[in-house]
């Protein structure tokens, strides 16, 4: 038997553009997946009591063909996060169950369990960036980016792009995340935006600009200056929003939020789900987000990465 967690994420600045190799900074969130993997005595796999249907757990079939289980277990999940939120749960369960599943085969190694849990993502979603599922399995802030700086842990290479994987010390950050409940699949956003980049060279300028704002984040957030990275989340929302990546009810809550925020922007993959707030006041922030028709969830920043207590 094995136990093991994983937290979920927001990211802070570049999402999109860092499916081009542009750098992205992620933070993990004290809301968690747990997952329990046995060895079953019957023959069929079962996901907490009843039988596993591959069709629905898609990331757990992968994460098994890709490690090649093919014998039967009991699994047992329990979720603090919400699903298709932004808020990392695809990462949270693939990295939680890599855990478990590599561990029973006596071989676990977090550079690996990383790595194959973006394998995994990027199977499952047609594409993707690692960077939900590295800042699961490291916790704390995780950069990506295309050169090595300090904090350097591991390099992931697909086809012709390269993230470096950083871990950073972050400020701990009061986050509210706000739901604007418009359902927006990742894979949808990233091909259109991945449309516009191959079509449009003001499209791969935006990705370059939204790289630029990254780097001075990073900065920023070393200084622990929040004041600086508020202002660059608010620059860093404007440059998606002239990818597409915006949508009406996502400007409606962040408008909502910011005069009680440092900054605010969408997070994830955007066109509907969610936006994020950095504050002070994270009651404050979350009331206007509900004011302004979303359902806002008061998180914190964690360095709790895959654990196994
Ligand atoms: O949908 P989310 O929250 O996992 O975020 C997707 C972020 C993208 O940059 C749009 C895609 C990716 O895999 O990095």
């Amino acid at each position: 038997m094995t136990y093991c967690s994983a937290p979920g994420k927001i990211i802070l600045f570049g999402e999109h553009a860092v499916v081009y190799g542009e750098p992205a900074i992620a933070v993990a969130i004290d809301r968690r997946i747990h997952c329990d993997i046995r060895r079953s005595h019957d023959e069929t796999t079962t996901i907490n009591g009843l039988e596993f249907d591959p069709k629905k757990q898609t990331y757990l079939q992968c994460a098994m063909d890709t490690l090649g289980v093919r014998e039967p277990l009991n699994i047992q999940t329990k979720s603090e996060l919400l699903s298709g939120a932004g808020m990392g749960s695809s990462a949270a369960l693939t990295i939680s169950s890599l855990g478990c599943l590599l561990s029973l085969q006596g071989g676990f190694d977090l550079e690996n369990a990383a790595k194959t849990g973006f394998e995994v993502e990027y199977q499952t979603q047609g594409g993707a960036s690692p960077i939900d599922t590295s800042t699961s399995a490291l916790g704390g802030e995780v950069m990506l980016s295309p050169t090595r700086v300090s904090g350097f842990c591991w390099t992931i290479n697909k086809e012709d792009t390269t993230w470096n994987v950083h871990q950073s010390k972050t400020p701990k950050l009061k986050l509210v995340l706000g739901n604007t409940c418009v359902h927006s699949p990742t894979s949808k956003l990233v091909c259109k935006v991945k449309e516009a980049y191959n079509r449009s060279s003001m499209a791969r300028d935006i990705i370059r600009d939204i790289g630029v704002v990254v780097k001075r984040g990073h900065e920023a957030l070393m200084e622990e200056d929040l004041v600086e990275v508020g202002r660059l989340m608010d620059q860093n929302q404007s440059l998606l929003a002239h990818l597409g990546a915006s949508h009406l009810k996502l400007d409606a809550l962040i408008d909502a939020a910011r005069p009680h925020s440092y900054g605010a922007k969408l997070t994830g993959v955007g066109g509907g789900g969610v936006m994020l707030a950095l504050t002070d006041e994270p009651d404050e922030a979350a009331k206007a987000i509900e004011g302004a028709g979303g359902k806002a969830y008061i998180l914190n920043s964690t360095t709790k990465g895959l654990a196994f207590e």
